[in-house]
């Protein structure tokens, strides 16, 4: 039976890179979580290229971890690099892989916060109108709110934390918004499994 006391977040960064700028401000942010949330860090590094071929009920074994990594957690945080304008195809690949069985995967009405960084002033910011299109074609809850942007992020990095103030303020004010939205989307469940079913009787003849 799931604890729904706790809140349970799962961080993806967008780069795979052992120095990742964006990997060390989540997991800056892992140790800065409000009281009743926990945040996993999922790595994308064992996620093997999407192959439609392999993706029946048994799909590669770090595919079914990861997916269930993701149905098992309350909402998503993705961090990520702009790559060419656009995001980087590991995480592409990892979120193509999460969105089937189509209209029905875990990404499904998951609540999802977007964030990028980046060294240049511009902070990764066009990453997210992909991101944001990917999510929403598997029909996730991204949140909205202004966007979480670190600008010049080379410069904030101290040993492998995020060491700017300003950001990781309004970094936690986007998590107060996820988990503001995890728990829109726990009354949402609610309504839909209690809703009554819509009827046609009274529009459509019935022979
Ligand atoms: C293939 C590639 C494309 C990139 N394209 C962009 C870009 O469009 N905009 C940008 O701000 N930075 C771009 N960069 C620079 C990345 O923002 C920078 O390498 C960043 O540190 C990557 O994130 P990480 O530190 O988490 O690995 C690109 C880097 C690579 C390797």
């Amino acid at each position: 039976m799931k604890d729904m006391s706790v809140i349970k977040l799962a961080a993806i960064s967008g780069s795979l890179r052992a120095a990742s700028a964006n990997t060390a401000v989540l997991r800056t942010l892992q140790d800065l979580m409000p009281a009743g949330v926990e945040m996993d860090l999922l790595p994308l590094d064992g996620l093997p290229l999407y192959n439609q071929d392999l993706d029946g009920t048994t799909p590669p074994t770090e595919v079914a971890a990861f997916k269930a990594a993701i149905t098992a957690a309350d909402g998503l945080v993705i961090c990520t690099p702009e790559y060419n304008f656009g995001i980087p195809g590991v995480l592409k690949n990892a979120l193509d892989w999460t969105s089937r069985p189509a209209f029905a995967s875990p990404l499904k009405h998951k609540p999802a916060l977007m964030m990028s960084c980046s060294p240049a002033f511009t902070g990764g910011a066009r990453a997210h109108a992909q991101l944001r299109e990917t999510l929403t074609g598997a029909l996730s809850r991204v949140v909205v709110r202004p966007p979480v942007v670190i600008g010049g992020v080379h410069t904030k990095i101290q040993q492998g934390l995020l060491a700017d103030e300003a950001s990781l303020k309004f970094a936690l004010e986007a998590i107060d918004d996820l988990v503001a939205e995890i728990h829109a989307q726990r009354h949402a469940a609610v309504y839909r499994q209690t809703r009554p079913a819509a009827s046609l009787a009274a529009a459509v003849p019935q022979s």
